[in-house]
């Protein structure tokens, strides 16, 4: 049985969950002018044929990997979306993990000012966060995500069953995601999170299905309210400004993003411990006992004992200077109360 979610943005979208459903993606596109898939190497061969398109749909497939955002990679699906002669009613599918859907969210904005697009998230960490809310990019030699729009999907499709084949590395990254937003929900949420940690790690259908349903329930609440990011969203940021100054330190790549978050999230949760933002105590046991529970570091000494790395503090304060999400020289935080209650825009310093 599939899940469903309503994102109420503007325009609104419904995101399905469960096992199976990549094979919806005919009816989800049945009504556009042409269709067009953008898919990677790895993915294309495990479950292309899955949605059961039509032959005749153009299908463009991508190296796997970050490199694949960039303006070379974006300009040439767009040229093949020419050459095809889709017209402004026509929809690409975008079916891979979130680098897929960034390019193919932001080469469905550009191409003729815009067509429509639908998520077919295959990673975990796509069907959790990026799939959903409507952020589009490409990176620039100066940085990750410089270049982008916001354009929301006119439907995702998160097909449970393709998890199975995810390596556990990239596995373990969505699970990140996963820990955070159980924290932005509040307490029952932790404790669903808590009873499935087991489930998750065995990969079991339900319960991917009921914490998939539980974290694109609270972005789209999140998003509906806030779709630019300008207030609310940021909280979204949880562990991410200590996050990306790890990947930033040991090398973009290096550690799975979601890890590096999960880290960072202990990080949050001591320094707002240490500065009294934080006014529920026993929630840095609990989050420690689940980050362990879904086998991913609680704090920054477990993450260096895992990749056999040191950082320094200072450095490591150095990196997050350069975080985007920062204005001017000065670094800002999202630090939690308690379970369910951020506090935006913590300078650190
Ligand atoms: N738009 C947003 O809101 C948002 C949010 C978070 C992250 N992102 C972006 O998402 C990207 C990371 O996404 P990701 O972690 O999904 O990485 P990814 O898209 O690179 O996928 C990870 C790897 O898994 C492979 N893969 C995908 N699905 C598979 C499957 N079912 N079985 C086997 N292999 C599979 C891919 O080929 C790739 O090698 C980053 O570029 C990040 O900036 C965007």
């Amino acid at each position: 049985m599939a899940q469903s979610v309503q994102v109420t943005t503007s325009p609104s979208y419904e995101v399905r969950i469960g096992e199976g459903i990549l094979s919806q993606a005919e009816q989800v596109t049945s009504s556009y002018s042409g269709v067009a898939i953008l898919t990677d190497e790895n993915v294309a061969p495990l479950y292309l044929q899955g949605l059961g398109l039509p032959a005749e749909a153009e299908t463009i497939v991508v190296p796997a990997g970050e490199s694949s955002k960039s303006f070379e990679v974006l300009e040439k699906v767009l040229e093949r979306l020419a050459r095809q002669r889709l017209d402004r009613e026509a929809c690409l599918v975008a079916l891979g993990g979130g680098v897929i859907g960034d390019l193919a969210g932001l080469t469905a904005s550009l191409y003729k000012r815009g067509i429509n697009f639908v998520q077919c998230p295959t990673t975990l960490l796509a069907q959790v966060d990026a799939s959903v809310g409507g952020k589009t990019a490409v990176n620039l030699p100066s940085g990750k995500n410089l270049a982008g729009t916001f354009q929301q999907p006119a439907a995702v499709l998160a097909d449970v069953a393709t998890l199975a084949s995810l390596p556990a590395h990239e596995f373990e990254s969505g699970l990140g995601e996963v820990l955070k937003t159980a924290i932005l929900s509040g307490p029952e949420a932790l404790s669903s999170l808590e009873t499935d940690a087991p489930g998750l790690l065995a990969r079991d259908s339900q319960a991917l299905s009921r914490q998939i349903e539980a974290c694109v329930s609270f972005k789209a609440h999140i998003v509906a309210q806030d779709p630019r990011e300008a207030g609310p969203r940021k909280c979204l940021n949880l562990g991410h400004t200590f996050g990306h100054g790890i990947e930033h330190i040991a090398g973009f790549g290096v550690i799975p993003h979601g890890i590096a978050v999960a880290a960072g999230i202990g990080l949050a949760l001591e320094h707002a411990a240490t500065i009294g933002v934080l006014e529920e105590p026993d929630l840095v046991e609990r989050v420690q006992q689940l980050s362990a529970a879904l086998e991913l570091p609680g704090s920054l000494a477990e993450l260096e004992a895992r990749y056999h790395l040191s950082i320094a503090r200072e450095d490591l304060v150095e990196s997050m200077r350069a975080d985007k999400k920062n204005r001017g020289d000065k670094i800002h935080l999202v630090l939690p109360v308690r379970a369910g209650e951020m506090k935006l825009d913590v300078i650190l310093g």
